[in-house]
């Protein structure tokens, strides 16, 4: 019997190609933008698709699981942070529910160089000062920035891609690296020269402080007030994880008293909205949620998901099962 998927959004061909290389029938909503949650239950209700490929935008709770109905096996995020799925109401419907871990590493940590290098070098700043036809000549203080190299990079949150953003900053900018994480990692602490604190001394003692947590009831807000009052008046902060980590009004604030130098952010507490203020501020620089954003990184996620149901329907247990 064909098999049948839905895929929520368009996502880059070789996730498609391999569905339909299964010989699945595979429908991608029509709609270009996200489906708000009652849109997303009527595109499943009754349609009994036995598989649903749904990206982090997607709001996953009991309700959407029962509109697909009990035929459908597994719910493959095309994200690694899985955020945005309730997995208790996956588990007690027996949903299998599956990420895209791995895959995005090397580009998410790419990424977050990036951000770390564009605040310290005020790189956006200086783009818009340069368009804008204010450079009138080299002079000695023009847009003064921060070194990286030699200075300490605090990783919140040891995984994957933390590891690999301390890599980068041990290894090509020689820098000393503190990490906050529930465990130590000893192989790490060898590897890197790396050194295991706690949330406040890695904020009082970092000149980078960057964020690779996931999104629990544990780490909302995370960083907030009181946490910016123990950085660095010359700290910077990166977030490339998910949003509601950072408390964006304190950190708005943070950033137009001076408690902290400068941000680069990733992900926002409300996307796609921004707090107020935090798109006037200069010592800010802003992507919209695209760490793993590159034509390699975006066709593995899409083939390691169209994977994990491929697996699935299958009968073998998805690589990826959280
Ligand atoms: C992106 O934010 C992801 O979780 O893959
Ligand atoms: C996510 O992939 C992480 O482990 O950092």
């Amino acid at each position: 019997m064909q098999q049948h998927i839905f895929i929520t959004r368009r996502i880059p061909e070789p996730g498609i190609r391999a569905l339909e290389g299964k010989g699945y029938n595979v429908t991608v909503s029509g709609k270009d933008g996200v489906l708000t949650k009652e849109e997303l239950i009527v595109a499943l209700k009754g349609k009994s698709y036995d598989a649903v490929l749904c990206l982090l935008t997607d709001k996953i709770d009991d309700a959407v699981f029962e509109a697909a109905g009990a035929q459908c096996k597994i719910f493959a995020n095309y994200a690694v942070g899985f955020d945005n799925i309730n997995l208790d109401a996956a588990k007690q419907r027996g949903m299998t529910v599956t990420n895209t871990p791995g895959v995005l590493t090397n580009t998410v940590a790419e990424h977050t160089f990036a951000l770390i290098l564009a605040a310290a070098h005020r790189i956006a700043e200086a783009d818009a000062y340069t368009r804008a036809g204010n450079y009138k000549g080299w002079a000695p203080m023009l847009l003064l920035g921060s070194d990286v190299s030699g200075k300490t990079l605090g990783v919140v949150g040891l995984g994957r891609i933390g590891s690999r953003v301390a890599h980068h900053a041990a290894k090509g900018f020689g820098m000393k690296v503190l990490y906050y994480d529930p465990k130590p990692n000893a192989e790490f602490e060898k590897e890197y020269g790396a050194r295991y604190v706690d949330l406040p001394t890695l904020l009082k003692e970092s000149d980078f402080i960057s964020i690779h947590v996931p999104l629990l009831p544990a780490t909302k807000y995370l960083i907030g007030t009181n946490e910016f009052a123990m950085m660095k008046k010359t700290a910077y902060l990166v977030n490339t994880s998910r949003g509601p980590i950072v408390d964006e009004q304190a950190l708005v604030r943070a950033l137009k008293e001076g408690m902290i130098k400068g941000a680069a952010l990733d992900v926002y507490e409300n996307e796609p909205s921004l707090a107020p203020g935090l798109a006037d501020l200069p010592n800010a620089v802003l992507t919209p949620h695209i760490a793993s954003a590159t034509e390699e990184t975006r066709g593995k996620m899409a083939e390691l998901a169209a994977l994990n149901i491929i697996e699935a329907l299958e009968g073998r247990v998805p690589p990826n099962k959280l």
